[in-house]
């Protein structure tokens, strides 16, 4: 398997390949000498922290680039106080920018105690010109600097930066290429995400994601088949399928396939017991879809269908295409097709020109929908997209007010629907011993409700039948009645 190539095997004194990834591998084995003579040297291999900052297809990607560093030597570390730090780094909201160059000012002073030290930047931040501008100037101690578009050639220019002990800054604008096989460092043994696709085509007026991280590029279904087929013999039985917009999956395909077949393969994938996806866009979102997660066994009750604002004209200047009805509709079609399903979202407070009546309409199509929970953002001002340049942008205590309220009725609905399954008998993936009581573990339901039970890290990848005796704000407290 590809994580178990043998890096001595290849001769690294010949000139590289230029298909990849043997180019990959051969930059890999590369690196691993120079680990091999950082290990003499110090008595030690070297550490490498990666630090996420951002969605699951950003969490994806670390496991990437750890996947890479283990192979070349790199011990993993949750420390900064490492040999290399990785920040993987998200753009969409302003405030997650300014944390970054907040953290690199720790990291010089780590660097100042450690030269041999190296930092690395990379992410959907170093995909905007202004960003790596600033880094260029202001923060000359950063040694590798990239984009998303690039990620695959980490170890090319990871071995860069260890031969010309300089600063290598490589972002690319777009690309077409999807390279396949590449190590992997998962973080659960038990649960995987796939990247199913890459980019986004939609352009919400708001939404930064399509500039930093191109047009969408769907995989081959063959290869997320085959990848679905061997984290399942590594004992994965848990899969997200990550996408920006997964309901458009499969449309620029050479020869097209939609979402709702790609999840009907993959429920034929022998080992995996559960099928999650996210995100999906309420306009993609089809019939045949709602048909197939209806019929399927593995598919999880659960969807996340991002609102964004529940008022039409807000929907249309964020250019969603779809409109306060056809939202509500949407999910009453969802619901008759599957009853028990689980609703969460995204919402965002404070869009260029939402007046009262606007954010009356979202809070209305909360009450209605009864999410089981929703993520809450205020808008924030994303340079480049346009509705950065919007006229009306809305006072910023306004906004504080509006989303104070909107967070009160989103927690008070979601308390009363987490009580909705208390009796019941359910499945629970168990995922982790529970951090304040090591008698209890922690997993999921299909819903993706949270269930203690008692049990030890035995059972951790275990799908566990559980009768569900008590509900306790946002989480279950269950007893197991045998092993699913
Ligand atoms: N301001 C606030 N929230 C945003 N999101 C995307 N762009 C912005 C922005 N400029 C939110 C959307 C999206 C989620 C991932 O982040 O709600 O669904
Ligand atoms: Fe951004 Fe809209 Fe694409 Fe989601 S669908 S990533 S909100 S542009």
């Amino acid at each position: 398997m590809y994580n178990e190539i043998d890096l001595d095997q290849i001769d690294i004194h010949a000139g590289p390949p230029t298909e990849e990834p043997a180019r990959q591998y051969y930059f890999m084995a590369k690196c691993r000498e120079w680990v091999r003579d950082f290990e003499q040297k110090n008595g030690r291999s070297p550490k490498a922290c990666v630090v996420n900052m951002g969605c699951q297809m950003n969490a994806r990607d670390s496991e990437k680039l750890l996947g890479i560093l283990r192979l070349i030597g790199y011990q993993q570390t949750e420390s900064e106080k490492a040999d290399f730090v990785i920040y993987n780094t998200c753009t969409v909201r302003e405030n997650a920018n300014n944390k970054v160059y907040g953290r690199l000012g720790y990291l010089n002073v780590y660097k100042k105690q450690n030269p041999q030290m190296k930092i690395a930047l990379c992410g959907c931040m170093m995909q905007e010109p202004q960003v790596v501008e600033k880094l260029k100037k202001s923060y000359r101690f950063v040694d590798l600097i990239f984009g998303t578009h690039n990620i695959y050639k980490f170890a090319e220019l990871f071995a860069a930066v260890l031969e010309t002990q300089d600063r290598i800054i490589d972002i690319w604008k777009d690309t077409e290429d999807i390279v396949e096989d590449l190590p992997i460092q998962r973080k659960y043994n038990f649960k995987s995400g796939i990247n199913i696709m890459f980019g986004c085509n939609n352009f919400c007026s708001y939404c930064i994601v399509p500039y930093v991280r191109g047009r969408e590029r769907s995989r081959r279904p063959e290869d997320i088949i085959r990848e679905a087929r061997r984290l399942a013999a590594d004992g994965v039985v848990e899969v997200m399928l990550l996408g920006q917009n997964v309901n458009s999956y499969g449309k620029n395909l050479p020869e097209p396939v939609s979402f709702a077949n790609l999840l009907r393969e993959i429920e034929k994938v022998e080992g995996i017991e559960r099928i999650r996806f996210m995100t999906s866009h309420p306009k993609d979102l089809s019939q045949e879809l709602i048909d197939v997660m209806a019929a399927s066994k593995k598919i999880c009750r659960h969807l996340h269908l991002p609102l964004q604002s529940g008022s039409t004209r807000i929907l249309r200047e964020m250019n969603r295409r779809y409109t306060k009805e056809e939202y509500l509709a949407l999910v009453e079609r969802l619901r008759a097709a599957i009853p028990d399903i689980a609703l969460t979202t995204d919402i965002i407070v404070g869009f260029p020109g939402e007046t009262e009546e606007d954010f009356t309409d979202t809070l209305d199509v909360v009450r209605k929908v009864g999410f089981d929970s929703a993520f809450t953002f205020i808008y924030s001002k994303r340079t480049g997209t346009p509705a950065a340049v919007m006229e009306n942008q809305v006072p910023e205590e306004i906004i504080k007010t509006r989303f104070d309220k909107l967070l009160r009725e989103v927690q008070q609905i979601a308390t009363e629907k987490a009580q909705k399954l208390t009796g019941q008998i359910q499945t629970v993936l168990v995922e982790e011993v529970n951090e304040q009581d090591p008698a209890l573990v922690t997993g999921r339901l299909s819903n993706n409700s949270v269930v203690h039970i008692p049990g030890d890290a035995s059972f951790i990848g275990r799908l566990v039948d559980v009768t569900l005796e008590e509900c306790k704000g946002f989480y279950y407290y269950g007893k197991p009645i045998g092993t699913a």
